[in-house]
């Protein structure tokens, strides 16, 4: 790593105080663990591979993670009776219903899939502590409220985002757009409403998309790699474009006639009315200056004004 001339300025002043050293270093490491984070995603984007940070911590974070996942769900049917939590042995919650690891013996989830359990809750904001996670599938459940408007800092990482056939209302958050290696995006058959982010089209490795059956309005993404058919669409509140008819974009297109209507309007009855404006003034001006004393003095003008005074 080169250092700058700043940066050795910032050494150099280093014997001054201690406090001031361990700062720098504080800064320091951060400098480098950003450092490497970017050859991680230079790494990522020339290789096409997903390379997951890993981190020392990660392991009893993924344990914590679906402890959190298991509290915030109602389980009626008991599927999650196998996860538990007592067992410290490495690897043991790769053995739970639902989950798959990176590695058999390695507490770090690569997948979670929990479809058609009859799962009730909240989106599970829990699973932002399994920080390697890249497939989720709560498809058929009961899952209510909204899908997190930070997903991409709750599922990073995903490459497949299944929560099809539950009851999810509100918006489809623009940051799931921020969730760069999604190829599976399924969002059928739930209660969601307004429009679908545009920033969607930008998501480069989509394979998959489908919100149909849901309460959705407005023009759909423009993917740029992947035709979508209107199955995906198919049972919305009035989605619009390309498989769809097109959006009836009526304001968008008579707008500059309008404009051009309006400002000749507006044009015409401005200098109408400063037409009509002069005509009055100078008539004004006229008579004034036909009543107007040519010869009228000081005196005779301030005798007016007492007279007009005292008459009103
Ligand atoms: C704990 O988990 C490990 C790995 O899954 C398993 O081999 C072991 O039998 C378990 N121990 C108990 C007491 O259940
Ligand atoms: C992640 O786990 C930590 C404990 O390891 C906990 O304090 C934190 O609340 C968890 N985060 C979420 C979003 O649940
Ligand atoms: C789905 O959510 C709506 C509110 O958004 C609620 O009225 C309805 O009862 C829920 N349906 C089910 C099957 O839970
Ligand atoms: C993605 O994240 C960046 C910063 O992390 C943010 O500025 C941007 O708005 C996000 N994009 C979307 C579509 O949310």
């Amino acid at each position: 790593m080169m250092l700058s001339e700043e940066d050795m300025n910032e050494i150099n002043g280093l014997n001054r105080e201690r406090d001031d050293y361990v700062e720098v270093l504080v800064l320091r490491v951060l400098r480098i663990y950003r450092l490497v984070i970017k050859a991680v995603i230079c790494a990522e984007q020339k290789s096409k591979w997903i390379i997951i940070p890993s981190s020392s911590y990660g392991l009893q974070s993924d344990i914590d993670c679906l402890k959190s996942l298991k509290g915030s769900l109602e389980d009626p049917f008991n599927y999650l009776g196998s996860w538990n939590f007592d067992n410290t042995t490495e690897g043991s919650i790769c053995k739970f219903t639902g989950i798959d690891c990176w590695h058999p013996d390695e507490n770090k989830v690569l997948n979670i899939r929990l479809s058609d359990m009859a799962l009730k809750g909240g989106f599970p904001l829990g699973l932002q502590n399994c920080t390697a996670l890249t497939g989720l599938d709560l498809s058929s459940n009961k899952l209510n409220g909204t899908i997190p408007s930070n997903i991409s800092n709750i599922t990073k990482f995903v490459t497949s985002f299944d929560l099809s056939s539950n009851n999810l209302s509100g918006g489809i958050p623009k940051d799931l757009a921020n969730c760069s290696y999604l190829n599976i995006i399924k969002l059928d058959s739930n209660q969601l409403t307004g429009q679908i982010p545009a920033e969607l089209g930008l998501l480069a490795r989509i394979k998959t998309f489908s919100v149909a059956n849901n309460l959705l309005s407005g023009p759909v993404p423009r993917f740029s790699n992947l035709q979508i058919s209107a199955d995906s669409y198919a049972n919305n509140s009035g989605l619009c474009g390309t498989p769809l008819p097109n959006c009836q974009a009526t304001s968008k297109k008579t707008s500059p006639g309008v404009i051009i209507g309006a400002a000749i309007a507006g044009l015409t009855i401005t200098a109408l009315g400063v037409g009509i404006g002069m005509i009055l003034f100078s008539r004004r001006v006229s008579k004034k200056k036909k009543e107007d004393d040519p010869e009228g003095n000081k005196w005779a003008k301030s005798i007016k004004g007492a007279k007009g005074i005292k008459a009103s």
